[in-house]
């Protein structure tokens, strides 16, 4: 959610802070605004809307050699013009963006307004500006330590000032921030998108550091003012990685992408059917030594985190609880030398769980992240990194970060395994060998998109739609229907199959479509038995099986078929279908597929 840019150089910040934001859309947001500095004035034009708005009211502003750029998605005073930022303090001689919650802005404000300072917005942010001004004698670095030390909360912020011309000052605390190192210019964003297409030397803030960024050069410090030296980061990517490359939308590219995203993330890491993580500094003893793993994420990367459950226990035995994130954190958890937590995370900065994280390693457990930005908070405060080699991942919708997830936790289940002894070496080949086929039975699904493609047209009719599945099957119902409704705005509601006599067969009617998703070889009768009982009540019935198995024809109305492979890998190959289906089914009912209503791409807020 929401987005930071800064620029100082050239005549060209106007420029930078446009195209800037604009890169950074996907993040999701309310309102924009912009803050250019020129011959001692701060102009500021801010609106709520998309960044079209904001762009035609742009006419007459300065490009300018210093400004700040903001999407704001709104937590503290509604979406509006008034409450966009940048946000000024009375004089109008600092302006400031941020992204984050100041928790204890209103005992802020109340001391602001009893020493005279006049407010003209509803956020938390604008008590950044009025303490800048209350503390400014002349080092807007040092009057924006003073306030850091005041704040509470999360907050990635720049600051201009009139006084200081030519100057950036930035400050991170858990929401993101990063520092683009340019010819004579440099740049500040909330993620790597925005700075692509100028540089790809980056600059990662840690929590509490300060950036002092001018034309000619970066000074980074700590909380205690004491300056700190930190490696230029060279961006794997491009931009045009980071760009649509022909497709309507960057959720299909995301999609279409995937068989390179799997090949990229098992790349090294299989070796003579063995499996090789050396970037985690577990050693065999330790391995050998755990007893309980949580695999804690949030949204799709916790549908993920339930597939690495039924593969780390069947194969590695070691018992494996999923949680959500937002709830793992309130637990009295259950911590020793044993625990091993798996915390998974596409873009590395979601607050739940950073929170989560920070719980569990404070009580002791060893972290393991997987995650696919380099750099992000939980890879910096994980003990050990899994990366995912997907590439930015920009849609709202995860599709191949899903996927890369769980090969990661395929890997991570088959190299424990090997560590302690508990899958023959046949048996484990066999794995290794399937999940190195998956990118090419990726790609025979994805050949057979136009299919799923015409019945995405019926779809876009539904209204309620339930999704049911038996063991690794109902992890992958549950990313399917978080899919389609995430973005096609249609009802739908993921059923251990099971469970849906147990009260929600009440609401399967005449019509009503369910997706049954049926992968798994021991489970088939038992989901025959499920399917005839919705279809017995009416319910219009969609099958994603595997197309050498048991005959599926003849229980129910659709057949989508994908290639066999080991069943426990079936969840990164039948979750294809159900992307395309609700991709193709928002498309069809004129949804914001990329951006769909409400949603960010990373929740850096609890
Ligand atoms: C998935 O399609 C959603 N965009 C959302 O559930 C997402 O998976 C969740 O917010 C977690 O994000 P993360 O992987 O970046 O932590
Ligand atoms: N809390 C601030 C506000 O509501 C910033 C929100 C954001 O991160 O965009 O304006």
């Amino acid at each position: 959610m929401c987005g930071i840019v800064g620029y100082v150089g050239k005549d060209a910040a106007l420029d930078y802070l446009v195209d800037g934001l604009a890169r950074l859309e996907y993040r999701g947001y309310d309102s924009a605004g912009v803050a250019v500095l020129q011959n001692g004035k701060i102009n500021i034009r801010k609106k709520k809307g998309r960044l079209e708005t904001l762009e035609a009211s742009l006419n007459g502003l300065p490009r300018g050699i210093t400004g700040v750029g903001h999407t704001r998605w709104a937590t503290h005073g509604k979406p509006s013009d008034r409450n966009a930022h940048p946000h000024t303090d009375c004089s109008g001689r600092f302006a400031v963006v941020h992204n984050g919650i100041i928790e204890n802005y209103l005992s802020l404000k109340e001391w602001l307004q009893s020493e005279g300072h006049t407010f003209r917005s509803e956020t938390d942010t604008e008590v950044i500006p009025h303490l800048i001004e209350h503390y400014y004698q002349g080092d807007l670095e040092e009057a924006v330590r003073q306030v850091r030390d005041k704040l509470e909360g999360s907050y990635a912020l720049v600051v201009i000032s009139a006084e200081e011309p030519g100057k950036l000052v930035t400050v991170r605390q858990e929401s993101p921030l990063v520092v683009g190192l340019g010819q004579g210019e440099n740049y500040v964003a909330s993620d790597i998108p925005a700075l692509l297409p100028y540089t790809r030397q980056v600059l990662i803030l840690d929590d509490g550091e300060m950036a002092s960024v001018s034309p000619g050069g970066v000074r980074i410090s700590d909380r205690a003012g004491r300056e700190v030296k930190k490696e230029v980061f060279e961006v794997p990517w491009d931009a045009v990685m980071a760009e649509k490359q022909g497709y309507e939308h960057f959720m299909l590219k995301e999609i279409h992408e995937q068989p390179k995203a799997i090949r990229e993330t098992m790349r090294g890491r299989v070796r003579d059917a063995e499996v090789v993580l050396d970037e985690l500094g577990l050693d065999t003893g330790q391995l050998a030594n755990i007893r309980r793993i949580y695999a804690v994420a949030c949204g799709t990367a916790y549908h993920a985190g339930l597939v690495g459950k039924y593969l780390i226990e069947k194969m590695a035995r070691v018992p494996v609880e999923a949680d959500l994130a937002s709830e793992f954190r309130y637990r009295d958890l259950l911590v020793d030398e044993g625990t091993l937590m798996l915390v998974i995370s596409q873009s590395g900065e979601t607050a739940d769980t950073l929170a989560a994280l920070r719980e569990g390693k404070k009580r002791g457990a060893r972290v393991v992240a997987i995650t696919n930005v380099v750099g992000s908070s939980v890879a910096r405060e994980a003990d050990d990194v899994i990366y995912t080699w997907a590439g930015p991942e920009i849609a709202v919708a995860s599709t191949k970060a899903y996927t890369t997830q769980l090969v990661c936790l395929a890997l991570f289940a088959a190299y424990l395994a090997q560590a302690r002894g508990t899958v023959g070496k046949e048996d484990l080949g066999d794995f290794l060998e399937e999940l190195t086929r998956l990118p090419e039975k990726a790609q025979e699904i994805l050949d057979r998109e136009e299919a799923i493609k015409r019945f995405a047209k019926k779809c876009a009719r539904w209204e309620d739609t339930f999704f049911i599945g038996r063991g690794l099957d109902y992890a992958v119902a549950l990313e399917g229907q978080l899919k389609l409704k995430e973005i096609s705005y249609i009802h739908a509601e993921a059923y251990a199959a099971g469970e849906l006599k147990h009260g929600t067969l009440a609401l399967i009617v005449e019509g009503v479509p369910v997706v049954a998703v049926a992968t798994q070889p021991g489970l088939f009768e038992k989901m025959v038995s499920n399917i005839t009982e919705v279809k017995a009540r009416g319910a219009e019935v969609i099958a994603v099986t595997g197309e050498n198995g048991p005959e599926m024809g003849k229980y129910v109305d659709h057949v989508i078929p994908i290639p066999q492979t080991h069943p426990m890998l079936t969840a990164p190959l039948a979750v294809i279908p159900l992307q395309l289906l609700a991709y193709h089914t928002a498309v069809e009912r004129g949804c914001d597929v990329d951006k769909p209503r409400n949603l960010a791409k990373s929740v850096t807020v609890e």
